[in-house]
């Protein structure tokens, strides 16, 4: 469905960040003819160049890193670049704004993406406001890192509530916009089969895996100063786990979400350090270990991590989460377990061995759901059992529309442009996330642990294992 014409400035409009996701985003949604005649998208940044030249840049862009778009018409390139045009602008100082200000179309929707480090946020809002931009028809669009600790992230939602109301603020976790996320709402709360069996009675334990199999890249200034922890426990990994664990909203609106994520949060646990395995990936033939990576031999900061957390509330109260992720790993997948309860008595045989239905949400790659579910083992061999899973790959469930799905990044910026918040962070989630992640990594620190070394190409290293093996469980494989 097209959207009104719009006028969208992206402030960091020649960095990484856009080149690879933004503008490509928006020239897909572009192409799937959701952007009516009339809609603007400028670029911002410090560099100088023309529009001419900034449509060239990001035709550029667009051919690195928008992958298939076979099915756009021909020319849709050219068309987009019509569309664009650039501001050279200083976010600190006077130049540019003035320019800027012009460029914006009375009356529209105005959307301003702050695809910049977290010091410029305060210093964009407050020149967006200063030159007239900051109404109430304008939303901002602000990138993690949202802070590194409760302290930093608290100035910043300080500093841009000084000119902005939180309905005008949009934090980005894109994993929010990642479509197999959105499909656990719809699972737990669009069907009476499993809400019913959703708690500590049923579910003995539940298992998030986020497995990368890049290094840090070019990023290794930034993540040695984070770590897997800050990087993407606090927020990505901290927003499933609160989909899953929630309450049922009353009702699908932003606020009525996102209150229910925020109690999750509230009742997190403190985690024993004797449940954290924190590690550091080897080098391997060509590719250069982390140390190497980030360019500092002491650097305690880790690659991986694998923590148990307790949501200490009603209903979870006893069933343990179990989170992971880590970089350079065996395998690119993502995926949420709910590994249920076994039957209360066997009336089989008891060599039959163990059995237990396991919910998986996969996220990445394979988007889908799985359902291991047992069963008798064909044949006359008696009355043996056998787990198999009732399989839900949405491209094989739902035809090739299934494979269409947008990336997490276009339906988020179309989400601001419609105004809908519910799958953006609200700043007081944001600042219980870090409430609860400082003493941790603070305990860490303060301790000078140094993190375990595991194999490029590993599950990690061992003693993850054994954090869920001397529970008796076992981690799902990295496949
Ligand atoms: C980013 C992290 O937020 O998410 C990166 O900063 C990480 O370190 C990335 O690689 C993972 O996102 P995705 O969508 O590829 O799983």
């Amino acid at each position: 469905i097209p959207v009104d014409p719009f006028d969208l400035v992206v402030f960091g409009g020649t960095g990484d960040l856009a080149r690879r996701k933004i503008l490509p985003a928006l020239f897909r949604r572009f192409c799937a003819g959701q952007m009516e005649e009339g809609t603007r998208i400028i670029g911002a940044a410090r560099s100088d160049m023309d529009d001419a030249e900034y449509r060239a840049f990001v035709a550029e862009a667009l051919i690195e890193f928008n992958g298939d778009h076979s099915g756009c018409e021909p020319g849709t390139i050219t068309r987009f670049q019509q569309i664009l045009s650039y501001v050279t602008l200083d976010a600190r100082g006077d130049k540019g704004w003035g320019e800027l200000a012009a460029k914006m179309h009375p009356g529209r929707v105005r959307a301003f993406y702050f695809s910049v480090g977290p010091s410029l946020f305060g210093d964009l809002a407050l020149r967006l406001h200063q030159h007239g931009m900051a109404d109430h028809d304008t939303r901002i669009v602000v990138e993690k890192p949202f802070g590194r600790d409760l302290a930093s992230a608290r100035a910043l939602n300080k500093a841009l509530a000084d000119h902005f109301d939180e309905s005008q603020i949009y934090r980005i976790d894109h994993y929010l916009g990642k479509e197999t996320v959105q499909n656990l709402m719809a699972l737990r709360f669009g069907n009476m089969l499993f809400e019913p069996l959703w708690n500590s009675h049923y579910v003995d334990h539940i298992q998030i895996t986020v497995a990368e199999t890049v290094g840090v890249g070019g990023r290794g200034d930034y993540y040695d100063r984070a770590g897997a922890m800050r990087d993407m426990v606090q927020n990505h990994l901290m927003q499933l786990l609160c989909l899953i664990a929630m309450e049922p909203p009353a009702k699908f609106d932003p606020d009525a979400v996102r209150d229910e994520k925020l109690k999750v949060i509230r009742a997190l646990g403190e985690v024993d350090p004797a449940q954290i395995v924190r590690g550091q990936y080897l080098e391997d033939e060509d590719k250069p270990g982390y140390l190497e990576h980030v360019e500092n031999p002491k650097s305690l900061t880790e690659s991986f991590i694998a923590l148990k957390l307790h949501v200490i509330n009603w209903r979870w109260a006893g069933t343990p989460f179990y989170v992971r992720t880590g970089k350079r790993l065996k395998a690119r997948t993502s995926e949420i377990a709910v590994v249920f309860k076994e039957a209360p008595h066997n009336i089989f045989d008891q060599d039959s061995g163990r059995h237990r239905n396991i919910l998986t949400i996969r996220l990445q790659p394979n988007e889908g759901i799985d359902l291991d579910v047992t069963i008798k083992e064909p044949g006359p061999g008696g009355m043996r059992l056998v787990d198999v899973p009732l399989d839900m790959t949405f491209t094989e469930a739902l035809g090739p529309d299934a494979e269409d799905v947008p990336d997490a990044y276009e339906r988020l910026i179309m989400d601001v442009v419609r105004g809908n918040q519910t799958l953006f962070m609200r700043g007081d989630e944001v600042e219980a996330a870090w409430a609860w992640t400082d003493p941790i990594v603070a305990a860490w620190e303060e301790r000078e642990d140094k993190p375990l070394s595991y194999e490029t190409g590993s599950s990690g290293p061992d003693e993850a294992l054994a954090l869920m093996h001397k529970d008796g469980r076992k981690w799902r494989d990295i496949r």
